[in-house]
């Protein structure tokens, strides 16, 4: 069992695969940005299939895929499919923009992966360009039809509702999840680097009232993952929306994870700097037993919360650096 200083035990890893992607959502990577990690500092397969396992024999029984896309990473179904055989390895996920869930998502199922996140901020074709970048609505709900044909089940969306750009959506979005059979999450936006459009963030506390009442939801301790998303219900079970509210009310006494980025560095918690680089170790050859002490010793490290709020300047990192 992982367990950091403040007594939180550590059962989820999540792991950045590429740094990159196809779109440019305001909230996640600015434009024009260029400063992309090197392939040859990339871990490749068989070294994440090494700090998984670590992890796993750790305690840790929870392991999410993000980027960047991470399926714009050649060959992921291999990926997961080595990770899906791990001993230890009891929930294995993966967190997509979409656009290319079409061709992979038959592959992915059959590799192992369990659930998938799917990120989609609004039903408007030009609301979606214009906050992505590109006109990608088509290929995002072409790739949830085809995911659900595949075989996988409670699939959620992740939306980050901005003031004037797509909080009007909101309704629309839940009547497209509950139709589907998908679970909608509304997502606080961060201000993860300086992606120039952090003021639009909606404060969800607020929403929350006059959403739940219009759509006839109530507080639900349904179990949906691993994640900070609580979550609201209708009766009959046929709808339900996931808040995920990092700014107007934290989750971070109860964090479970910590991030590897893809170049092999251990982020402690997605608004601070404390990381652990385990490349260096990997590629002079370390032992089992010297990788699994270096992460617990990482693992000492974690702070006790995020500033996002008090001190919204201070994160250098973008989010598809390390990994959302
Ligand atoms: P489930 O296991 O399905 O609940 O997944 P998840 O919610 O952990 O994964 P997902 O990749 O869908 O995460 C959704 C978003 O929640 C992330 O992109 C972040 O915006 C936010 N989030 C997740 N974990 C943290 C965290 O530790 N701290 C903060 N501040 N935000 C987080
Ligand atoms: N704040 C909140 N959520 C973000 N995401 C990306 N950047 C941010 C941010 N600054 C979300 C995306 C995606 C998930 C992996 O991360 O919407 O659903
Ligand atoms: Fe790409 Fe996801 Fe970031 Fe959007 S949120 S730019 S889809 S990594």
């Amino acid at each position: 069992m992982l367990r950091d200083r403040f007594g939180r035990s550590i059962d989820y890893l999540r792991l950045s695969v590429t740094d990159r992607c196809d779109l440019r959502c305001s909230y996640c990577i600015p434009k024009g940005f260029k400063n992309f990690e090197e392939p040859a500092n990339w871990l490749d397969f068989a070294e994440i299939q090494r700090v998984v396992a670590a992890f796993a024999r750790l305690g840790c029984h929870r392991f999410r895929l993000t980027g960047g896309e991470p399926l714009l990473r050649r060959n992921l179904p291999a990926l997961v499919s080595r990770l899906a055989s791990l001993p230890g390895v009891d929930d294995l996920s993966l967190s997509t923009n979409g656009t290319q869930l079409a061709g992979q998502a038959g592959a992915l199922k059959a590799a192992g992966l369990q659930r998938l996140n799917v990120s989609l901020d609004s039903l408007r074709r030009d609301c979606v360009a214009s906050i992505s970048g590109s006109d990608s609505l088509e290929q995002v709900l072409q790739g949830l039809s085809v995911a659900r044909a595949a075989g996988f089940s409670s699939i959620k969306i992740n939306m980050v509702p901005l003031a004037g750009i797509n909080d009007r959506d909101i309704d629309a979005m839940l009547a497209y999840c509950k139709a589907h059979g998908f679970i909608l999450r509304l997502i606080e936006a961060m201000p993860m680097g300086h992606t120039g459009q952090q003021a639009d963030g909606l404060d969800l506390s607020q929403l929350l009232h006059s959403l739940s009442q219009r759509h006839g939801l109530t507080p639900s301790a349904v179990s949906l993952g691993g994640g900070p998303a609580r979550y609201w219900q209708s009766p009959d079970g046929s709808c339900t929306l996931g808040l995920i509210t990092p700014m107007s009310q934290h989750f971070c006494a109860s964090c479970n994870r910590v991030r590897l980025s893809v170049d092999g560095t251990l982020y402690m918690c997605l608004g601070q700097e404390e990381k652990l680089a385990l490349r260096p170790l990997l590629r002079a050859g370390c032992s089992d037993a010297e990788l699994e002490a270096a992460i617990r010793a990482a693992i000492e490290l974690k702070p006790e919360k995020h500033e996002f709020i008090q001190q919204p300047q201070q994160v250098v990192r973008f989010m598809s650096m390390t990994g959302g």
